[in-house]
């Protein structure tokens, strides 16, 4: 068993642990059938879920959490206020397990601790790795090491990601201030609540303002796995096999029904419209291949269209819509009360069973439009902006 922390952004955690527990009984063993292993006991903190487990299992968390930032094996944790004890318990982790040689790159970040300079501590930590590895590099980083210090307790941890889990590695175009893959499937989560799956299969998603088509891209594929991209354990000493092989994905047993039964999404800007169409359509494809015979493709339609003049949803029942609006200046409605006015004229054009908007906090929607009622307000931080999520419900 080794320790693991699933790191997410900041008020992600309950997700991504129902995230976790939805998946963990379709995870794999090292015979490649379905496991049987217990759920781990889970601690939840600022920011992450740690938890022991198998190593196996727990790398595989990597291919379906999509409210996480990444996946990071813990090596140890101990107090200390002395860089010589630092330098000795580091160089004796078994990093010759792991790495293939001694380049790697260092995240490190010290806080309330007398080992509180992150230069000293990453100059103390290389010196130890070059002289395991013998001075023994390669040309491009094999790992990523994390070293944190806070109230002088140091956690080292190998990073299993690579690059950040927002990055699916389906999105082949971006629009416009396009948001985070993590705040897209995290923000369909909030709306989706207590509804039931049932619930959820008979609802079409609805997007007026597009952009690159974030939010139909992770309501296509919020219970679906990424294997495509890589992943930074895959290049680990002791990476299991199976992972390598091509076709391990294939022996997955989940269901590969979508959860919603249909996505359509409007933009003012033509372009957008061929780039949705491309990030659906590669999304799909790569389900597809690991999917195979039982992949169903989901209903799905991508319109130039001012939504704010009212489009067809082609009698479509129930809507969720849910929308990323372009903030200040950038809002064509802003001659009709901008931001404030939009979710009252969304509501009115469409009447959608559910709204979900997120904007700046400091536009908050004050006024509930008739009919409605307030469901939930959840704060996001989108990109560095303090923004607010409300989503309003039919009475
Ligand atoms: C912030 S972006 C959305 C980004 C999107 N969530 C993504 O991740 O790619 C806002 C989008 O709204 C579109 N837009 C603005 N006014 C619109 C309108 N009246 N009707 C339809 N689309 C509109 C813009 O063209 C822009 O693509």
């Amino acid at each position: 068993m080794n320790k693991f922390f699933v790191s997410t952004p900041l008020g992600f955690e309950n997700t991504a642990l129902l995230e976790m527990k939805e998946v963990w009984p379709y995870l794999l063993g090292k015979d490649s059938k379905t496991h049987s292993l217990p759920f781990p006991e889970v601690e939840i903190h600022q920011g992450g879920l740690e938890f022991e487990t198998e190593m196996f299992q727990a790398l595989q968390l990597n291919f379906f959490l999509k409210t996480a930032n990444r996946v990071l094996l813990r090596m140890t944790s101990f107090r200390t206020k002395d860089l010589p004890k630092f330098y000795q318990k580091f160089k004796s982790l078994p990093w010759k397990e792991y790495l293939a040689h001694g380049h790697v790159e260092w995240e490190v970040a010290a806080q309330k601790s007398r080992l509180n300079n992150e230069k000293r501590l990453q100059e103390s930590a290389e010196k130890a790795l070059s002289e395991i590895f013998a001075g023994q590099k390669g040309e491009k980083p094999c790992a990523s090491i994390y070293i944190r210090m806070d109230d002088d307790l140091c956690t080292i941890s190998l990073d299993s990601t690579g690059e950040h889990l927002h990055k699916r590695g389906w999105s082949v175009l971006k629009g416009e201030a396009p948001m985070r893959e993590t705040i897209a499937a995290e923000l369909l989560r909030e709306m989706i609540g207590e509804a039931t799956p049932a619930e959820v299969a008979q609802v079409t998603v609805v997007d007026p303002m597009m952009g690159s088509g974030t939010f139909l891209t992770e309501a296509r594929s919020l219970w679906a796995g990424q294997f495509q991209r890589e992943f930074a354990f895959k290049e680990w000493k002791k990476c299991p096999k199976l992972f390598l092989s091509p076709s391990f994905s294939l022996n997955y047993e989940m269901s590969s029904k979508a959860p919603f039964k249909a996505v359509l999404g409007f933009d003012i800007n033509p372009d957008m419209v061929p780039a949705a169409t491309k990030n659906f359509e590669e999304v799909e494809r790569q389900l597809k291949t690991y999917q195979r015979d039982a992949f169903q493709s989901l209903p799905h339609k991508f319109l130039h269209q001012d939504s704010l003049k009212g489009a067809d949803l082609g009698g479509a029942t129930p809507v969720w819509m849910v929308v990323n609006p372009p903030y200040g200046e950038r809002l064509p409605v802003a001659g009709k009360g901008g931001l404030k006015a939009l979710a009252g004229e969304l509501c009115r054009l469409y009447g959608p069973q559910k709204l979900g908007i997120l904007y700046p906090e400091k536009e908050r929607v004050s006024s509930i439009p008739e009919g409605y009622t307030l469901e939930k307000e959840v704060k996001i931080n989108n990109g560095g902006l303090r923004c607010l999520f409300t989503i309003l419900t039919t009475v």
